[in-house]
């Protein structure tokens, strides 16, 4: 059975009893593609909308926090009251997903203008293009390296409850980053699909790394204010901003401390803020996995994102 979606619409045991959905090329569990096909008929972005696009496990937390910071500066309160993923809530999952229904589709902005209503997705160019085009909306996408990203996505799948009777192994999770069978992968296609619009529409499409936001954070805050028409009056606010987004600070906060599932999201709330570092698969990959991973990284980048990667 096919779950109510076309029949045209390929599926593929993924592990355990999980079946996943392919749609344009990208993979999906059946929520999201249940929420992903109601957004495509029911989205219309407002022109002053701002989307956050990304990978899972590439800094999305963090990036909705920064750009709600940067976009309601004072948001002190609102960040240590709310989790960022309720502030922004996911459109394929909070918003149009048939399970959380976080919001409905005219959800009130957050934001102190009507006008600057923030959404993340993680759907990718090739599918959510034709919405993002569709009004004078603007799309920051932030990518993660390869390695740190599967690791990172690897621990999150290890919190889930199935993966309490059975872990999800790291060979396995390996593998399927590798094949590109992850939810909404390829990993690969994904970044190149912003990367590519970014740099013929620098205007609309901001295109960043967890990396350079790592290395440089107030530097890359204040690119990011200016992308979005929002300069910063002075340093203080570019500080402050960076301070109340860091991990250090978000994971402080009772609301993110917790390790329940919320009302909003699938995950554990806390399970959003493990380590926050560059380079964390060094301590899990072996040098056979990376060898492979940064083949591929080579190939499909061609040491135009990661060059890193691929040396
Ligand atoms: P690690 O698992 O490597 O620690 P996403 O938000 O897309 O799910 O990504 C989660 C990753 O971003 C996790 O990486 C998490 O620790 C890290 N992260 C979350 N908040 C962060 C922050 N404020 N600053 C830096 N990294 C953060």
């Amino acid at each position: 059975q096919n779950q109510g979606f076309d029949s045209s619409i390929a599926q593929a045991k993924w592990r355990g009893d999980a079946i996943f959905y392919q749609f344009h090329g990208f993979w999906f569990t059946p929520l999201c593609l249940q929420g992903t096909q109601e957004l495509l008929n029911q989205f219309k972005p407002l022109s002053g909308d701002v989307i956050l696009a990304s990978f899972p496990k590439t800094g999305t937390t963090w990036l909705k926090s920064l750009l709600y910071s940067i976009i309601n500066r004072s948001s002190i309160d609102q960040l240590a009251r709310n989790h960022p993923h309720q502030l922004v809530p996911q459109l394929e999952l909070q918003v149009y997903g048939p399970q959380w229904s976080f919001a409905p589709p005219n959800f009130p902005s957050p934001c102190t203008s009507p006008s600057n209503r923030i959404f993340g997705t993680h759907l990718p160019y090739q599918i959510f293009g034709k919405i993002a085009n569709s009004s004078d909306c603007r799309v920051v996408y932030v990518a993660r390296n390869p390695k740190d990203t599967l690791v990172s996505f690897w621990h999150m799948v290890n919190t889930m409850e199935m993966a309490k009777r059975a872990p999800w192994p790291l060979e396995d999770a390996v593998d399927k980053f590798c094949e590109g069978f992850l939810p909404f992968g390829p990993y690969y296609e994904h970044v190149l699909g912003y990367q590519k619009e970014s740099i013929e529409r620098p205007k609309k499409f901001f295109f960043i790394t967890y990396e350079e936001l790592q290395s440089d954070t107030k530097t890359h805050v204040k690119k990011l204010a200016e992308f979005l028409g929002c300069p910063f009056d002075n340093e203080e606010q570019v500080e402050e901003v960076v301070r109340s987004c860091s991990i250090e600070t978000l994971r402080n906060h009772e609301v993110n401390k917790s390790s329940d599932v919320s009302e909003f999201n699938p995950l554990p709330l806390n399970s959003f803020f493990r380590k926050g570092h560059v380079g964390d698969h060094k301590n899990y990959l072996t040098k056979d996995m990376i060898e492979r991973i940064d083949g591929i990284t080579c190939e499909k980048f061609r040491g135009l994102i990661f060059k890193h990667e691929a040396d």
